[in-house]
């Protein structure tokens, strides 16, 4: 068994610098996207998403002639599936709980199957529900009838299967790629010791064997882990906000226990893992994943919470202001990424809220988001993209929404605590009462 080439399906932003990786250890690489920019983009050196380090990486590997891109699968020793598993967007059923998507698993396991040969190793590598890796080898077999897989109970199948999920932090993808410790769930326990022998290119951490099914829930059972711890601390604030208790004293006071840890309260749950992975769980068993499906509603309903906050503020500030009227009232929001330091909008409840304020607010709509240079295009009809002083100087009231590192430098002090909806803690503290 040798990999001496590597396909990786799917080049965004864990696909391209696994692809990377295996060709900066000089294997040979073939990345395929449906995406002909993407393609085109890494063909010349360079790289289509923000990511430290990356782009030095994929620049070498490609000059050296290790990276190649293409639109369409070519034979290969190993295939590494990246591509999205989102929910279905109008897929709430009348449990209202969303359904895991795998059309693009099952479009690049199709695609794959047309150049697999005996001796393949086929890797599942984004988050999927429980049962996918099954699927996805059955969709293969009904390609290739020709080909032996692990599911035909055959002790050396043509076609080794496994699902070895992603845990890899955004803005420090390149070291946690080598220094994570790999969950390697094979569909039989020779399809594990094909991937870890694939894995061991360039993995420095342990490759911790167990079976698909279990490598599935581990990466989905991690993310609704956090996904819980959140909304308790989110439920706190809605708590401690009716019973006039200052969150953030709170907790700080209830982790001093040695063995408490309550993680910091927000707008909501963003990104595309947290928000989404618990669903994969709870459309499986929604009888049985009733704390994970409360967290989800939890943590959803947040954005609502802050919205009416914002509203709370606005009457109070037309109140104390009677010669005024809405539409003369700048609200300035800060930060609308889905968390600090980074311009990644998706999935963003800081977004939300503030698309929201859009259709209820009258006024002008001020947006201070160090890390972006322009809005996206549902945010331009009333909202200004400004600077933080701009915004501190002349907004009437002020939202804070994400604790990007340039907000909590400088004095707040002179805000009215009246006009001011702080869910980070940050400003709220500045205020001597
Ligand atoms: N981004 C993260 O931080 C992160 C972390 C852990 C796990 N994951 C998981 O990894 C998977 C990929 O996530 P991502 O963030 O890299 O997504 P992404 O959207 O950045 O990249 C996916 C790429 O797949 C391409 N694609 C879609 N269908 C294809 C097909 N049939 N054939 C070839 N290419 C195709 C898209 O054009 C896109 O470039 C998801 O399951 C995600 O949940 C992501």
């Amino acid at each position: 068994m040798s990999f001496e080439t590597v396909s990786v399906i799917g080049l965004g932003y864990i696909g391209l610098p696994t692809a990377a990786m295996f060709a900066s250890r000089k294997k040979k690489v073939i990345g395929v996207d449906v995406n002909q920019h993407a393609v085109d983009t890494i063909n010349r050196g360079e790289i289509h998403i923000v990511e430290p380090e990356l782009d030095i990486i994929v620049h070498a590997a490609v000059t050296e002639g290790y990276l190649k891109a293409t639109t369409k699968p070519e034979p290969a020793d190993a295939f590494l599936i990246a591509v999205p598993t989102p929910f279905k967007s109008n897929s709430d059923n009348e449990n209202g709980i969303p359904e895991p998507d795998l059309t693009y698993i099952e479009a690049a396991a199709k695609a794959i199957a047309t150049v697999l040969k005996k001796g393949d190793l086929v890797i599942l590598e984004s988050t999927s529900p429980v049962g996918a890796t099954e699927q996805m080898a059955e969709w293969l077999k009904e390609a290739r009838s020709d080909l032996s897989f692990p599911q035909d109970n055959n002790i050396e199948p043509d076609v080794n299967v496994a699902h070895c999920p992603e845990r890899v932090l955004p803005g420090h993808v390149v070291r946690e790629l080598v220094e994570n410790d790999r969950v390697i769930g094979g569909m039989t326990l020779k399809c594990s010791e094909a991937a870890i022998k694939l894995y061991k290119t360039f993995v420095k951490g342990d490759c911790v064997t167990t079976n698909a099914r279990t490598a599935e829930m581990a990466k989905l059972t991690e993310n609704s882990c956090r996904d819980v711890q959140i909304a308790f601390a989110n439920e706190l604030s809605i708590i401690c906000d009716k019973l006039d208790i200052d969150v953030w004293e709170l907790i700080s006071i209830a982790n001093r226990h040695p063995r408490i840890n309550i993680l910091q309260p927000g707008p909501g749950v963003g990104g595309h893992c947290i928000a989404v992975d618990p669903w994969f769980i709870v459309s499986k068993t929604p009888s049985e994943a009733r704390i994970i499906h409360t967290a989800r509603k939890v943590n959803d309903a947040k954005p609502g919470w802050v919205l009416n906050k914002v509203k709370l503020a606005l009457a109070n500030y037309l109140l104390d202001h009677k010669d005024k009227v809405a539409s003369e009232v700048i609200i300035a929001c800060y930060g609308v990424a889905f968390k600090p330091d980074i311009d990644d909008l998706r999935e963003s409840p800081a977004l939300n809220i503030v698309v929201e304020l859009q259709k209820v607010h009258s006024g002008p709509l001020f947006i201070v988001e160090p890390n972006i240079t322009t809005l996206p295009e549902n945010l331009e009809i009333k909202s200004k993209l400004v600077s933080t002083k701009e915004a501190l100087i002349h907004a009437d009231i002020h939202v804070m929404l994400v604790d990007h590192k340039e907000f909590k430098k400088g004095d707040v002090s002179f805000l009215n605590k009246k006009y001011l909806v702080d869910c980070k803690g940050i400003w709220e503290n500045s205020f001597v009462d």
